[in-house]
């Protein structure tokens, strides 16, 4: 089975097709995704009409792109499927319609897809997914959550962020200290090289015993912080704080995601989502797992962060447990994952 998967949630244009087999095992055959943060970076953040525009002017070209270096045409799909929800309203119409009209002219049904499933399946891409039950730790720009996954669409949320996710995090504190945006790949950068034990900063909620998240405080530590040094010259406090503050987040997501483990009794944890792309995330979840005696399964960096590979594999994987392609589906802006 051949899925075209399209993904224009947010500030990412991306295509790709999976090609999947019915013991669930597959690969990509040609995946393409464009990036838009140099159209949004002089604003500091997300434009959504410019989003629009720029999924509009790019997404046609990148599926004729992907179908010739598959070496395939329309008629050789099976599916398309189609993040529908959550995100930008405007961007995901772009990708919905389009869609549609694809399906529509080449005679092949479309499947929405919920945009948090994609990233919760990923993991699966490399060598097909683990068995269920496994806990999930999502950690994107919009959220942070701890989810149990007892099967295809079977996901409870353990908890979450009561405030910012953890990516919103690294977007405003990497804005308070000066750097660009994306927060997540700045703060990484600059990191590097810089003492994770300079800066005392909170690490929120770790004594609660539940799986919730807060993330204001530990930004607000760090606005304080950055008033405190305005004195300095940033060249001597920018790298500890970056290394401090990412070791903070990391402490964080580690002990949550460990506890869910432990409290659910699974023993398989899943990292998905753009902040699984940090290199110290995913060391230190590595690590701990490991002392644990958990398996931990982390998506290439590329798979973390927004892709179309990912939408592709989870329209494989509902079409393959005998899912028929929906009617009347609209996009929706808000789209709860359970
Ligand atoms: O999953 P994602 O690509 O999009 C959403 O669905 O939100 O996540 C984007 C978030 C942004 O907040 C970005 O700053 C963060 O993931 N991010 C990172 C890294 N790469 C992306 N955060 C920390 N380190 C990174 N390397
Ligand atoms: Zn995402």
């Amino acid at each position: 089975m051949r899925v075209l998967g399209i993904e224009t949630s947010c500030d990412e244009t991306a295509v790709a097709i999976y090609e999947g087999e019915i013991d669930g095992q597959g690969h990509i055959l040609a995946e393409r995704i464009r990036s838009q943060t140099d159209r949004h970076a002089p604003f500091g953040g997300i434009v959504p009409e410019i989003a629009s525009r720029e999924h509009l002017s790019v997404l046609p070209g990148m599926a004729d792109d992907v179908l010739l270096e598959a070496g395939l045409d329309w008629h050789h799909l099976d599916t398309i499927a189609v993040t529908a929800g959550p995100g930008l309203m405007g961007a995901l119409l772009v990708g919905t319609s389009f869609a549609r009209a694809a399906g529509l002219v080449n005679r092949i049904p479309v499947m929405p897809i919920h945009h948090l499933e994609g990233h919760l399946l990923a993991a699966g891409l490399e060598g097909g997914l683990p068995p269920f039950p496994f806990i999930t730790l999502l950690v994107s720009g919009g959220h942070t959550m701890l989810v149990r996954v007892d099967g295809l669409g079977h996901y409870r949320i353990l908890g979450q962020s009561l405030d910012d996710a953890a990516g919103e995090c690294f977007d405003k504190t990497a804005r308070l200290m000066g750097l660009g945006y994306p927060g997540g790949p700045a703060i990484e950068r600059l990191a590097r090289g810089g003492n994770p034990g300079k800066f005392d900063l909170p690490r929120p909620l770790l004594s609660r015993d539940d799986a919730n998240f807060s993330f204001s405080g530990l930004k607000t530590a760090v606005m304080h912080t950055v008033k405190q040094l305005t004195r300095e010259r940033r060249e001597h406090w920018q790298r500890d704080l970056a290394a401090s503050f990412q070791a903070a987040v990391a402490d964080v997501l580690v002990h949550k995601a460990i506890g869910a483990c432990h409290k659910e009794a699974v023993s398989r944890l899943v990292i998905a989502g753009g902040v699984a792309a940090n290199s110290r995330v995913r060391e230190s979840l590595r690590t701990a797992a490991k002392a644990q005696g958990l398996k931990i399964i982390i998506p290439l960096p590329r798979y973390c962060t927004d892709n179309a590979a990912m939408i592709a594999y989870a329209g494989f994987l509902r079409r393959l447990e005998g899912r028929q392609p929906e009617q009347g589906w609209d996009a929706q802006a808000r789209w709860p994952l359970n």
